[in-house]
């Protein structure tokens, strides 16, 4: 039997090309990160956008994210279980007990952290190890693909950083809030933030893309939070369904301080409640909605199950 030279060429680049699992392969979701991703302490109020998706995908699901994490305490210290040296070994030592069962082909991993490596108390008020930059803490956020595949994980979604210059945290109309009430220039701290977010993001994306090559047989998929957070913006008819005026600049929550005052309070909180809360893209100061943590998992169900390709890119 003779196969043409252009046979032979499309089922080579066919192979090589077929980027990203298959529609129906995945029927585990293990989770990483920080609190927009923790399931038991949620970051949002209500329910955390990955029981959202293991709802929306029929997936199970295991969280390993925490509250408070960064992505290692080497760099970043939090008293929290940072990614590298907390979660990571956690699932792994749950894997080797054979307490939990994720075979590689149908197991995808998330992870979704950099708010507490860049923000306050770590890289913008100068609080990381000597030394350490942004460069260091996207390196390790990318190593955690390496190490997860070293294990035996194949497929993988990683989640960039937000943009949090737009947090009420982070902006420039920034007020002294419960994470930080010390006089601050909020201008400069929304425009260093920016240039973190949008550094540190891009960095991910060349990283992953100089790791994907040596990963054979991995699925290697960038979801574009910072794209899809800019459109919910942009655009928060298209996401924001509650009953009050749409806010993409206040919190569900919020709650005003004043300067130098403990962040224990008191302070001068407003909170929306019922239907009202789903016409917020901020749950607090710095941590995304309920409705948006609704709008990523049904976008991070489509990427895994090949719906719609808008905000992730599979690199292999
Ligand atoms: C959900 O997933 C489970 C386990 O993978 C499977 O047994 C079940 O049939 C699925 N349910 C639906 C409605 O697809
Ligand atoms: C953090 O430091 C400890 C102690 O030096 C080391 O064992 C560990 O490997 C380091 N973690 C990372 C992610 O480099
Ligand atoms: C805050 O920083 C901005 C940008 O550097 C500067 O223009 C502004 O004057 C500063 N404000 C105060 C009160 O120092
Ligand atoms: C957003 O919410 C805040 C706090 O509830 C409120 O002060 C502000 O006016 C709202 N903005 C819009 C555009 O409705
Ligand atoms: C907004 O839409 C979500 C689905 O994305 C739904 O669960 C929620 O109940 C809706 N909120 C309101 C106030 O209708």
């Amino acid at each position: 039997m003779f196969l043409s030279i252009s046979t032979v060429l499309f089922v080579i680049v066919g192979v090589a090309t077929a980027a990203g699992p298959s529609s129906n392969q995945i029927k585990n979701l293990v989770t990483f990160g920080d609190s927009y991703t923790d399931a038991m302490q949620t970051g949002d109020g209500g329910t955390a956008w990955p029981t959202y998706a293991a709802g929306y995908g029929n997936f199970t699901l295991f969280p390993f994210a925490k509250a408070g994490a960064s992505c290692s305490n080497n760099l970043t210290s939090t008293p929290f279980l940072s990614v590298a040296e907390g979660q990571v070994p956690l699932y792994l030592s749950e894997k080797n007990a054979g307490t939990i069962h994720v075979p590689p082909q149908e197991t995808i991993y998330t992870l979704w952290i950099g708010t507490n490596d860049v923000g306050a108390n770590a890289i913008l008020t100068g609080h990381q190890a000597p030394g350490v930059t942004v460069v260091d803490t996207t390196a390790c956020a990318v190593n955690w693909v390496k190490t997860l595949y070293q294990t035996g994980a194949r497929n993988f979604l990683f989640q960039n950083m937000i943009p949090l210059q737009h947090t009420p945290m982070y902006s420039p109309n920034a007020y002294p809030n419960r994470y930080w009430t010390a006089a601050r220039n909020t201008t400069e701290w929304s425009l260093t933030m920016t240039e973190l977010v949008s550094s540190g993001n891009t960095l991910a994306k060349l990283m992953l893309q100089d790791l994907t090559p040596t990963l054979p047989g991995a699925h290697v998929g960038l979801f574009d939070s910072y794209a899809l957070f800019t459109d919910m913006i942009a655009h928060p008819q298209n996401y924001l369904n509650g009953t009050a005026p749409l806010n993409v600049t206040d919190a569900i929550n919020a709650c005003i301080f004043q300067v130098d005052e403990p962040t224990s309070g008191p302070a001068d909180c407003t909170t929306a409640t019922g239907t009202d809360k789903d016409s917020f893209l901020w749950w607090d100061e710095v941590h995304p909605s309920e409705q948006a943590d609704r709008v990523v998992a049904r976008e991070i169900t489509a990427a895994i199950k090949r719906t719609s390709s808008r905000w992730t890119t599979w690199l292999s």
